[in-house]
């Protein structure tokens, strides 16, 4: 018995010991993967890649002169990320500033760490960004040896490392100018020239932009350019410090291959009961309604306006994917009957919902008809870039029944036209909306 005990208790000292020998071997391959692998891996590409989206640096430093304001390159694959914005921080605000654009002001002589951040935070990346003095950066690199005979004269004189350097921020712009003059673009596609203002000290560097013909191209308050019809115009960036200084650049947008099967009538995509929308029809956006974005920031535009007015706006119906309308038109129908369902409700691939131009605001229902938030959309929203897209004594020509809740956007200027002629888009372009059945 007290034999048996021996050898069982010898049969455990032998498994633990074998155990042990297990995870001392586990432990030195840990090791040699860290000290050997990790170590000839290399350690510059700090790009942040996770399942397809990635967002980096073109460098890990970046050197700048004091007063200098650049604009960092970012490389950014948002690959199906909702919220393409980026914010963007400082280690050491003194040193350097850095705004939502990703422009750099260099403030004073050191480093700091800019880091940037997609609004999900799923992704980051980081650069170390080096102050010099003004002059520094060209001396430094002609040649190694003007560096090291100017660093004890330097020290010695104290003249440019201890002596604060005083900026005059206070000066006016002076000249602005764009790195293109001109772009190609695809319908929907976006893109954002760099604009320089001098000097770069200049007390407010703020822009203003503006589009020559928004049926083309449009323009947000940052500057980016976005392609809406096949055409040419003009994008115009002006300084808002200094209103007689502009720079301008050309916008020829091409059809795309990406709108095929979309119908463009003189710059105005048409959605009606003649002209559909592909089925697989989905529009570009970053914002949570699926809203096109010039759209949903006109809204915003107009829901603030609408609020000094003691108006209340909401969204009861953005963008609607072409299944949602195929199960929303077949309830009204089984419910009313076609015939009836075809005066309020478009068939599926037919609505303007399916766009992300159209906007249901407030309650979707004749009770909204006369209110004061009513009333006050049709007197005002064309000029924020909608119409009341099917008026009163209009369904023959739009197809719908009265709907004041329904607005639609076509920009500024067609809106403004359409409201003061009191013209559908249908009148207008003189087109038909009728199913072919
Ligand atoms: N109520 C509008 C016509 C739509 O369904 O798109
Ligand atoms: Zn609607």
């Amino acid at each position: 018995m007290s034999k048996r005990v021996t050898k069982n208790m010898q049969d455990e000292i032998s498994a633990i010991k074998t155990f042990a020998v297990f995870i001392a071997i586990i432990a030195v391959i840990i090791c040699i993967y860290f000290v050997i692998i990790k170590n000839i891996e290399p350690i510059e590409d700090k790009t942040v890649d996770i399942a397809g989206y990635s967002l980096s640096f073109d460098s890990d430093v970046y050197d700048i002169e004091i007063g200098q304001r650049e604009k960092l390159d970012i490389n950014f694959v948002s690959g199906n990320i909702v919220d393409t914005s980026l914010l963007y921080s400082s280690s050491d605000e003194s040193v350097v500033s850095v705004d939502n654009n990703g422009y750099i002001d260099a403030l004073s002589i050191g480093q700091a760490v800019i880091k940037a951040a997609n609004a999900e935070g799923k992704l980051s990346a980081e650069i170390t960004v080096v102050v010099h003095n003004t002059g520094e950066l060209s001396s430094a690199m002609t040649t190694t040896t003007t560096a090291v005979t100017t660093a004890p004269v330097q020290t010695t004189t104290t003249v440019t490392t201890t002596t604060p350097i005083v900026i005059d921020w206070e000066v006016e712009v002076e000249s602005i100018a764009l790195s293109k003059s001109e772009i190609s673009l695809d319908i929907w596609e976006i893109e954002m020239p760099m604009v320089t203002m001098l000097p770069s000290t200049a007390k407010d560097k703020s822009e203003r932009w503006s589009s020559s013909d928004e049926s083309i191209a449009v323009v947000d308050a940052y500057g980016n350019i976005r392609g809406v019809a096949p055409g040419q115009c003009v994008i115009t960036v002006t300084s808002v410090n200094n209103p007689n200084l502009s720079a301008s650049v050309n916008v020829i947008v091409s059809s795309s291959s990406l709108v095929e099967g979309v119908t463009f009538i003189d710059g105005i995509m048409v959605v009606n009961k003649s002209y559909p929308l592909p089925v697989d029809y989905v529009p570009q956006s970053t914002n949570d309604y699926g809203l096109d974005d010039m759209c949903y920031s006109a809204y915003l535009d107009m829901k603030s306006d609408a609020q000094d007015d003691g108006i209340s706006l909401y969204i009861s119906s953005a963008y609607r994917s072409y299944s949602t309308q195929s199960s929303l038109y077949s309830n009204y129908v089984a419910n009313r009957g076609q015939q009836a369902a075809d005066t309020f409700s478009a068939r599926a691939g037919y609505s303007e919902h399916q766009s992300g131009l159209a906007i249901d605001v407030n309650e979707v229902s004749d009770a909204f008809i006369g209110t004061p938030e009513a009333i006050w959309l049709a007197e005002h929203a064309h000029e924020y870039g909608f119409i009341i897209r099917y008026p009163e004594g209009k369904s023959d020509i739009t197809g719908y029944k009265y709907e004041p809740w329904h607005i639609r956007y076509v920009g500024i200027e067609t809106a403004t036209h359409l409201y003061e002629n009191e013209l559908t888009i249908e009148e207008y372009l003189g087109i038909d909306s009728v199913y072919a059945e």
